[in-house]
């Protein structure tokens, strides 16, 4: 069968290189896609492709599935789930898609849409207030007890969240997100939430809409820097399982969270196919959702599809034939660890255009022994070196059968990878370490 992959990142390549892992697949396009990607190849020995196709340009994409007619089209980011993508190509081509309709992926597009569902459905949540004037917004924050939580209400490239410590700073969120328009439209309504406590964890799970299955459990590493200091990311590293997440504490996400969610998603009719990513605080008085995703986590990805030992073919099938309540998915015992190494100047403003040394002409570390390197934002030039295009360059990911030996597999191949400004962080899953 062909199969479509819309995205670019080290998730998109996890998920091509699992996808070419089926005896199922003998095509696999991959819209745009990065150089690592295009050096994979199917188990039948055919080449991935690329479509030089953005994943947030829908017709683009709708032109490239009218032509290629995949069997099954896999989207990875948000974007295009949020633009009504699956809708579009099921309504025209009814081709099947693993990923969420627009009303589904809602979820993720609007945190004000989000929250109301929780609230109305009685799932634990932090307690807000939305505004649409910044006038009264900030009359609010100068009567209210601080700390408190600033969000724009739609995507914005996980930058739309800001921890205020007191009035002065909540003003300034305010300000930024409606007044000086940082976040574009999607900061046009804002939350103000109350600033949860205690230790942060996600969960995600597959889908079908009536049943839950739940992936190997994941923690990501958002500073950049050690020791979790330094700006936000979209994810430094990441590694699985995550201790933190006990089969108590599992229970009770599924029970109190995941599958009231999925309850309050059929009587909203917000049919829901795909991956359900819940981000979750653990408070004093148990687990509180902070907000959901409606797609697979970038880094978090890349350490959980090497654990599922399942054709993933057969299990995304089962997601979109509701037929997960009869799959069996069978999840490797050996823990993963993803270390990211990212580009000069990355969060902020990168530097691209460094040329990658150390690896092979697949893409690889050469003879590292359990060490998968997921490309993200690479890209080749003409004389078929590879090098830098954007800030999360290269997800290391090793598997071993201990997470000491995972962690020390991913390092060392870290070191013998080497690119102008390059920049990671050395305590990847350094907390599961400590626990031990
Ligand atoms: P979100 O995109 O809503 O998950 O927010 C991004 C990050 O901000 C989360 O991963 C948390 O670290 C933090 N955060 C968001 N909402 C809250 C809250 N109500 N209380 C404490 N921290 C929060
Ligand atoms: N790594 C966080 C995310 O994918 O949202």
């Amino acid at each position: 069968m062909k199969v479509l992959v819309i995205g670019s990142g080290g998730r998109e390549h996890a998920l091509c290189w699992k996808l070419a892992q089926s005896d199922r697949v003998t095509r696999l396009i991959c819209a745009p896609g990065n150089a690592g990607i295009a050096l994979g190849r199917c188990k039948n020995g055919s080449a991935v492709e690329l479509a030089p196709i953005k994943a947030d340009d829908v017709e683009k994409l709708m032109r490239l599935a009218r032509l290629e007619k995949p069997d099954l089209i896999v989207i990875g980011p948000e974007t295009p789930l949020v633009l009504g993508l699956v809708d579009k190509i099921g309504h025209e081509l009814g081709i099947p898609c693993f990923g969420p309709g627009y009303r589904g992926a809602e979820l993720e597009g609007s945190k004000i849409l989000t929250k109301n569902l929780l609230r109305k459905h009685g799932i634990p949540t932090a307690d807000y207030v939305v505004f649409s004037e910044p006038e009264r917004a900030i009359e609010y924050v100068k009567e209210r007890d601080m700390p408190l939580v600033i969000k724009a209400d739609g995507l914005a490239a996980g930058k739309g969240v800001l921890m205020c410590e007191n009035a002065v700073e909540a003003e300034t969120a305010i300000t930024r997100a409606m007044v000086d328009g940082e976040f574009g439209d999607a900061g046009k309504s804002i939350l103000i939430e109350e600033m949860l406590k205690g230790e942060e964890t996600s969960v995600m799970a597959l889908t079908d809409g009536s049943t839950l299955a739940v992936l190997p459990s994941t923690q990501d590493h958002k500073r950049v820097l050690d020791g979790d200091m330094g700006p936000n990311t979209g994810g430094m590293g990441a590694y699985s399982p995550a201790p933190i997440v006990t089969a108590e504490l599992e229970t009770r996400i599924v029970r109190e969270i995941l599958v009231p969610t999925l309850h309050a998603l059929r009587r909203e009719e917000r049919p829901f196919k795909g991956v359900l990513y819940a981000g979750i605080m653990v408070t004093e008085s148990g687990p509180k959702v902070l907000e959901y995703n409606v797609r697979f986590g970038d880094p978090e990805c890349q350490c959980i599809l090497p654990r599922i030992k399942s054709d993933i073919v057969d299990l995304m099938e089962a997601v979109i034939n509701e037929k997960l309540g009869d799959f069996d998915m069978q999840i490797s015992e050996e823990p993963t660890v993803c270390v990211v190494m990212a580009a000069e100047g990355y969060p902020a403003k990168v530097t691209t255009g460094a040329v990658i040394h150390g690896l092979n002409a697949e893409g690889q570390l050469q003879g590292a022994e359990g060490v998968q390197i997921f490309h993200g934002a690479t890209t080749r030039l003409k004389d078929g070196t590879v090098a830098v295009s954007g800030g999360r360059v290269l997800g290391v990911t090793a598997t071993a059968a201990t997470l000491p030996l995972a962690v020390s597999r991913a390092y060392q191949a870290c070191e013998k990878i080497t690119f102008d400004g390059a920049h990671y962080r050395k305590d990847i899953a350094g907390r599961a370490l400590k626990r031990k």
